[in-house]
């Protein structure tokens, strides 16, 4: 087995019919932080079901700190974070995270850390049913941070969230990873990950598509940058002739240009002089970045 805290190989999960994974293999280190990126009904669940050991691979391997999913020690490696969780709206936010800190054998000391660690020290003695939305995904991480586990696993823990919570909630995220335990987060939208994790793995109807850091696949995606040129009233037709692109508004026109032919295009624009008053250039967005390999229309799937 390799040093990976979590290594999974040719892993395929099938429901009668479905085939929810097919044949996904990849690894978490510890300290690493990996985004699992995917639309509804990807199989990021699934997956994270397969990693605890809920249900078993169709066919395929899986070792959580070198055991596999389920047994003891696996089980002392992981914590999770499901979608959709809900607490005890009666109980206080400490007697939660105690709860949990006796089912996994913690002590209550722990639990009262884990409460400080995620800001929640203030709030721990208000019932759950009080918190905000973002204090409950708070409460959520303190749950899965008792036991100190090696490995989290969070399922869409950001959806939802205000950009302010969720940017408190990667800043948590951070901060728990530098401490060596290895964070592996799932989400439906690459922007809302705010470019915040090591690796971002892309699943697409069960299959691993991508697995590199962000910088990899926006050089691997190679999409074209966007430039806007805004022209002098009633020349728009003259400058989309001349440089080629589409009219938009009747003021402007728009180019889609890959990256290498940037400032030639640039020197193009600019020999228009006074025709053009004003341009743009905006780089691809992560959700383009995203939709580039989550979607199915490319050249492989129409075979
Ligand atoms: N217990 C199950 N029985 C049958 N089909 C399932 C079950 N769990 C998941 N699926 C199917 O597997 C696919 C992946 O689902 P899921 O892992 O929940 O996706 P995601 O979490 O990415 O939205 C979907 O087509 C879903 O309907
Ligand atoms: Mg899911």
């Amino acid at each position: 087995m390799s040093d990976a805290l979590l290594d999974i190989r040719e892993a395929s999960k099938r429901f009668g019919k479905v085939r929810a994974l097919d044949r996904v293999s990849l690894s978490v280190a510890p300290g690493e932080r990996v985004a699992l990126l995917g639309h509804n009904g990807a199989g990021k669940t699934t997956l994270f079901r397969l990693i605890l050991g809920f249900i078993r691979p169709t066919s395929g391997q899986i070792a959580v700190a070198g055991s596999p999913p389920g047994s003891n020690a696996a089980r002392l490696a992981v914590a999770y974070l499901p979608e959709n969780v809900a607490f005890q709206k009666a109980l206080t936010g400490r007697e939660t995270v105690r709860l949990y800190a006796r089912l996994k054998g913690a002590a209550r000391t722990d639990a009262d850390r884990a409460l400080e660690r995620v800001g929640l020290a203030d709030a721990a003695d208000r019932r759950t049913g009080t918190y905000s939305k973002g204090m409950r995904q708070r409460l959520g991480l303190a749950q899965a941070l008792v036991g100190s586990p090696r490995l989290m696993l969070l399922d869409e823990p950001t959806t939802g969230l205000d950009p302010l919570s969720r940017r408190n909630f990667y800043g948590l995220i951070d901060e728990i990873a530098a401490s060596g335990t290895a964070v592996f987060l799932s989400s439906h939208s690459l922007s809302e990950l705010e470019a915040k994790t090591d690796r971002v793995a892309i699943l697409r109807n069960g299959a691993l598509v991508a697995d590199a850091a962000l910088s990899k696949l926006q050089a691997e995606a190679a999409l074209p940058v966007r430039i806007c040129v805004k022209t002098e009233p009633n020349k728009v037709n003259e400058v989309s002739e001349r440089l080629g692109g589409a009219r938009v508004n009747g003021q402007s026109v728009e180019l889609l240009c890959p990256a290498p032919e940037k400032m030639a295009r640039l020197a193009a624009i600019s020999a228009l002089g006074p025709l053009v008053t004003d341009f743009d250039v905006s780089q691809p967005s992560l959700d383009d970045i995203y939709r580039h390999f989550s979607t199915q229309d490319k050249a492989e799937d129409r075979s």
